[in-house]
């Protein structure tokens, strides 16, 4: 038993000599760029846009710096401007005029969403238009499905209105889906009714590791999504379990799911490189709002240097794994990476 059982350590106590010189490698800027072994490029963001109703309308988001409520006009503009920096997709979310019960404008086809679709698609062709899919924007209590009288989300009822929602963005002309409620049984839900309008070219990007986060804060003030009472904990996960976000994938991938993704992204990093070794579908990761804010907050103090502590996060969670970022650092990233 005098054998180091643990492999983890060096299976020598003997120092090296002569001294290892890792240091060579990273004497120019040349040789580290030559070297590196992760690289972003803008084709792998996901730029996310707040749609509002209205026209010129603009409406900074406070703890979000850069990032506004937009109608559909100047939603345009801007979309514009990320399709220059080499943005190829968008996931929309919308602030509907008025809201209810059950969600409604939701699913209506003339709703801020699939309006917003339409005019986006008939503008820029080449352009990826993913659209969430949840009710907690539309609903007047702020859950993201519709609530017995007990108050608790019933999720079977919701699942019908999940499929609703995602046809009229289908037919709207969204180019992918993504579920975002966190309900049992959504993507398998999701599929059927797609499939049997005729929309079975048209892929998920399942919400598969969704955790309950405190870094949705920024988002919910954003969306204006707070719910009224209670929490999601009894559908968003707890960020505490790793095994059961790798059901909660598993179940995604059964069910049908084309993309998979975590979120959070970085207190989820493990999360997320555990689900690209567990998985041949794309990963994505989802650079949340609070994660944002925490950069941007830090950068107006004069604490962080933005464009450093933005690449440094970015590439985090495409080396733990992610193939697609979805983040509100798209265009400044993209700005970054083309000039240097
Ligand atoms: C809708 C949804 C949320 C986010 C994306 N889709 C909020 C939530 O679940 O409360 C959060 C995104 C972010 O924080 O940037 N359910």
């Amino acid at each position: 038993m005098s054998q180091i059982q643990n492999n983890k350590f060096p299976q020598t106590t003997q120092p090296q000599f002569p001294i290892k010189r890792l240091r060579r490698l990273r004497r120019t800027p040349s040789l580290r760029e030559l070297l590196k072994e992760t690289r972003l490029s803008p084709n792998d963001f996901i730029y996310p846009l707040f749609v509002t109703s209205g026209i010129n309308r603009k409406i900074p988001i406070e703890p979000m710096p850069r990032q506004n409520q937009l109608s559909i006009d100047l939603l345009l503009e801007e979309v514009a401007e990320a399709i220059r920096l080499g943005i190829r997709s968008i996931l929309l979310f919308g602030i509907p005029p008025t809201k209810d019960d059950s969600g409604s404008e939701a699913y209506s086809d003339e709703g801020i969403i699939q309006t917003a679709v339409k005019k986006l698609k008939g503008k820029f062709t080449d352009l990826i238009v993913i659209t969430d899919v949840c009710l907690c924007e539309y609903t007047n209590h702020g859950h993201c499905g519709v609530l017995q009288s007990n108050g608790t989300v019933d999720n079977d009822q919701t699942l019908n209105l999940l499929g609703e929602i995602a046809l009229s963005h289908a037919r709207a002309g969204a180019d992918i889906i993504a579920p975002s409620a966190m309900m049992d049984g959504q993507i398998q839900a999701i599929r059927k009714t797609l499939d049997s309008q005729n929309f079975e070219n048209i892929p998920l990007m399942a919400y598969s590791a969704k955790m309950n986060s405190a870094f949705y804060g920024p988002f919910r003030i954003a969306a204006e999504s707070a719910p009224k009472n209670g929490d999601r904990k009894t559908y968003q996960m707890d960020g505490a379990n790793l095994n059961e976000a790798i059901r909660e994938l598993t179940q995604d991938a059964i069910e049908g799911a084309d993309i998979l993704m975590v979120k959070p992204a970085l207190a989820y990093l493990d999360i997320i490189s555990e689900a690209k070794s567990r998985f041949d579908h794309p990963i994505a990761a989802y650079n949340v709002s609070g994660e944002y804010s925490m950069l941007m907050a830090a950068v107006a103090n004069g604490w962080l240097d933005e464009q450093e502590a933005m690449i440094e996060m970015l590439t985090s969670i495409k080396r733990a794994g992610a193939d697609l970022i979805i983040t509100y650092f798209a265009k400044s990233a993209a700005e970054a990476l083309t000039s240097n």
